[in-house]
């Protein structure tokens, strides 16, 4: 593969621009932002992956077709399936019975507790910055997932990923305006990217090897993503939430179902070691969803100092023998872990990732969840929709 021509760096931003071709539009330094401007505004991820033309047009892959079809027949557009003239309260979001909040109550009773005088005025404020912070990683893990998408349709070898890719990328993109605007007009000031969610996605997007740009995403952050939107889905009553969450989980059912018909036909031809490293990927990456906690910046936008606050929200979460995102992330090894199995994962190398998942506990969620590769069209809100207005009009 030829060198890559793309940003190499953050000094080359400009001189990179040079490099595109005769027919590239004429872009000198003074078009761009100040350096000082982009180093706060933009990432530069250097991508060590080649990219793959095929000239094999040749539709080899029936269930790819499928799902390829399916995901054209349901795109959907934020400004005409989705009403943002209704008026939303911020404060109702916070759900005051989420287990996060319960947890913080508690805090609030604990002698020498730093938010010991706060009330349920204060309690509010904070679920609604702990709301924020979590539609913020929504909206950053989205503008990820849709590079990872368009790094599969340039680096995946095969006609019919690269088509269902294709549509991927569409669908990311309209998630992440979406929870751009959402949170913009409805919510109040973005957080910044979580650094754990931020190195993962960061390392997807550099790896050499394509498929795992395949497996941390569709595989392990589409579980997770899946997870979090129901779980959101659940609690909110905001009925422009309710639906742009629905929307959003029609389409990552379909991502999460590309990800294993494309990896189960791959993983069949890897070596044991080659299988051993997506295992070690996966223990990896698993030990690090578990470890996601608060979020600091919360703390600060609260006056309170993250490190005065934790150890009592460590003792209380003790006392209560469960942590606050324990049915969150249930909800998400049900989808990751039936998954990994039919990849052929848990049990390559007599068992390697079974017998690790063992002992964390996680092989009780085996046979968790409907199967994702086919129960796609139970999430297809899209078509429901579209079927009853039908029917109505
Ligand atoms: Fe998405
Ligand atoms: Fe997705």
């Amino acid at each position: 593969m030829a060198e890559r021509g793309g940003l190499a760096a953050r000094g080359d931003l400009a001189a990179s621009r040079g490099q595109l071709g005769a027919d590239a539009p004429v872009t000198t330094s003074a078009d761009l932002p100040a350096q000082s401007e982009m180093d706060g505004t933009f990432k530069v991820i250097e991508d060590h992956c080649d990219r793959i033309y095929t000239w094999d047009y040749e539709r080899s892959r029936p269930q790819l077709v499928t799902l390829y079809n399916k995901a054209a027949q349901s795109q959907w557009a934020s400004v005409t399936d989705l009403d943002w003239s209704t008026d939303v309260d911020p404060e109702s979001l916070v759900d005051k019975d989420a287990p996060n909040l319960q947890l913080m109550r508690e805090v609030t009773q604990m002698p020498g507790s730093p938010i010991a005088s706060w009330g349920e005025r204060e309690l509010t404020k904070l679920g609604l910055e702990m709301f924020t912070a979590m539609l913020s990683q929504f909206m950053h893990g989205e503008q990820g997932a849709m590079m990872t998408a368009a790094k599969i349709v340039e680096t995946v070898p095969w006609i019919d990923a690269k088509y269902y890719a294709a549509t991927q990328t569409m669908d990311e993109a309209r998630h992440t305006e979406v929870f751009a605007r959402y949170i913009d007009e409805k919510v109040g000031t973005a957080y910044p990217m979580n650094p754990n969610l931020e190195a993962q996605i960061t390392g997807l997007l550099e790896d050499s090897r394509w498929d795992i740009a395949y497996l941390g995403m569709q595989i392990v952050i589409e579980s997770l993503a899946l997870a979090a939107f129901g779980d959101m889905l659940r609690r909110t009553t905001e009925p422009l939430l309710k639906k742009l969450l629905r929307y959003i989980m029609a389409d990552e059912a379909r991502h999460v179902a590309f990800g294993i018909l494309s990896l189960g036909e791959y993983y069949q031809h890897l070596s044991a070691a080659d299988l051993k490293e997506r295992q070690d990927f996966l223990l990896e990456h698993t030990i690090n969803a578990r470890a996601r906690s608060t979020t600091p910046e919360v703390w600060q936008r609260m006056g309170v100092r993250a490190a005065d606050v934790v150890p009592f929200i460590m003792e209380a979460a003790g006392k209560m023998k469960k942590t606050p995102f324990m049915q969150f992330q249930n909800g998400f090894f049900a989808k990751l872990v039936p998954n990994v199995r039919k990849l052929g994962l848990l049990d390559a190398n007599n068992g390697y990732l079974r017998e690790r998942w063992g002992e964390a506990g996680l092989l009780e969620f085996e046979f968790a969840d409907a199967d994702t590769s086919e129960d796609y069209a139970r999430y297809d809100a899209v078509a429901a929709d579209r079927a009853a207005a039908a029917t109505t009009g």
